[in-house]
């Protein structure tokens, strides 16, 4: 059997991760205490990948500084670049250039911002037995309407596939992880912008190519929002989500080297403590990812938020579902609820703001 490769997408912008992903793509934000595709790096290659193609655009360099040649992680990478952003499609036909197999064997395609815990290789096995020109991961969700909408018959076909409608038929949706035939993906026009959920599967399914729906119920989450990438980092810290990349045993907390956390302090609920960060006595930390050097002072609690590099926390300030730049100073006092952003090295002076219901 030929090595196994695969298409790694990552060249989206992540504008929903924004202060985050301001000077590091989604794909590259620490979660769990590594990188964010070092999770899907290690499942990969778990799964029997050798070999990916990283399909880059947006900060294409950072990619290939954090990653190399892949030796580290027991994989052969290659980086292809766009020079303006080709879409999906686009991007998995421009990376193809860099693929070794024959047109007939299995490629595999993964959008660049899922965890999933479900199993690669029986996907390809099924794909491969079944001899389909595609198969695309299925998983249920309640709000099928942000995702790609996909009905299949009873024998697994797909038989439409729906972006982002506004009246989705099932709850079914794709999951972003494909295979795909080679020759398929040679098929794609090549130079040119072109979604693979708009253009290609709506296309090949048109056209009576078979392709196939992989459905099944194991972990999944597309973390791009602050609150799923949150939830995304807690359940690995937590082991809800096994990933041979947590640098650590699964557990309450993840205290990364340097860290330093008071007898006196909370620290739980799946939280990550950057390396050297500080949590001082009677502060309570739950759920939440912190940056590498911040610190969070007496008394602070910061729930389910995301605290950037080197930025800090006053004593008696509350952070529930907020998202902190690198280096910034949320004085005393302060209330930060659902969805505050703060941008990086901003200062909010003490008390400057507050929550108040009764308005
Ligand atoms: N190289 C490259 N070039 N990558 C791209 C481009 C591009 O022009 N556009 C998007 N990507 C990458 C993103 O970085 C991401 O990894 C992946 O393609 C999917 O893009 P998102 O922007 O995250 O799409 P989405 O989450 O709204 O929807 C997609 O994922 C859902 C599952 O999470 C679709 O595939 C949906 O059908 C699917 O349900
Ligand atoms: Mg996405």
């Amino acid at each position: 059997m030929p090595e196994l490769e695969a298409i790694l997408l990552v060249g989206g912008q992540g504008t929903r991760l924004r202060p985050l992903t301001l000077g590091t793509p989604k794909p590259l934000l620490p979660t769990a205490g590594v990188p964010f595709l070092a999770h899907q790096l290690a499942q990969a290659r778990a799964a029997g990948v050798r070999r990916i193609v990283f399909a880059t655009s947006y900060r294409a360099e950072m990619f290939r500084e954090a990653f190399g040649d892949g030796s580290r992680f027991g994989l052969t990478l290659e980086y292809m670049t766009e020079e303006t952003p080709l879409g999906t499609g686009g991007a998995i036909r421009n990376a193809a250039e860099a693929l070794t197999c024959g047109p007939d064997a299995p490629v595999v395609v993964l959008n660049g911002d899922i965890l999933s815990g479900h199993d690669i290789a029986d996907q390809v096995a099924w794909h491969v037995g079944r001899g389909a020109a595609v198969t695309l991961h299925l998983t249920e969700v309640d709000d099928p309407s942000r995702f790609g909408c996909v009905p299949t018959d009873d024998e697994g076909r797909v038989t439409a596939f729906l972006e982002k409608t506004p009246n989705p038929v099932t709850n079914r949706i794709n999951a972003g992880c494909y295979v795909f035939t080679r020759s398929v993906i040679d098929s794609i026009p090549e130079g040119e912008v072109v979604s693979v959920e708009r253009e290609t599967f709506p296309g090949l399914i048109e056209a009576g190519a078979l392709v196939l729906g992989y459905a099944d119920a194991s972990y999944w989450l597309d973390v791009g929002t602050p609150a799923a990438f949150v939830k995304g980092s807690r359940d690995l810290v937590l082991g809800r989500l096994a990933s041979p990349a947590l640098p650590g045993p699964a557990g309450d907390l993840l205290a990364l080297p340097g860290a330093v956390i008071s007898p006196e302090a909370k620290v739980a609920e799946g939280a990550t403590v950057g390396a050297r960060a500080v949590v001082e006595a009677g502060a309570k930390v739950t759920g939440s990812v912190l940056g590498d050097d911040c610190v969070i002072e007496a008394g602070a609690i910061v729930a389910d938020s995301v605290v950037g590099t080197g930025a800090r926390v006053a004593s008696g300030a509350v952070l529930r579902d907020a998202v902190i730049g690198d280096g910034a100073v949320i004085g005393p006092g302060n209330e930060l609820l659902a969805g505050s952003r703060v941008w990086p090295g901003v200062v909010l002076p003490e008390c400057a703001v507050r929550f108040s219901s009764d308005v």
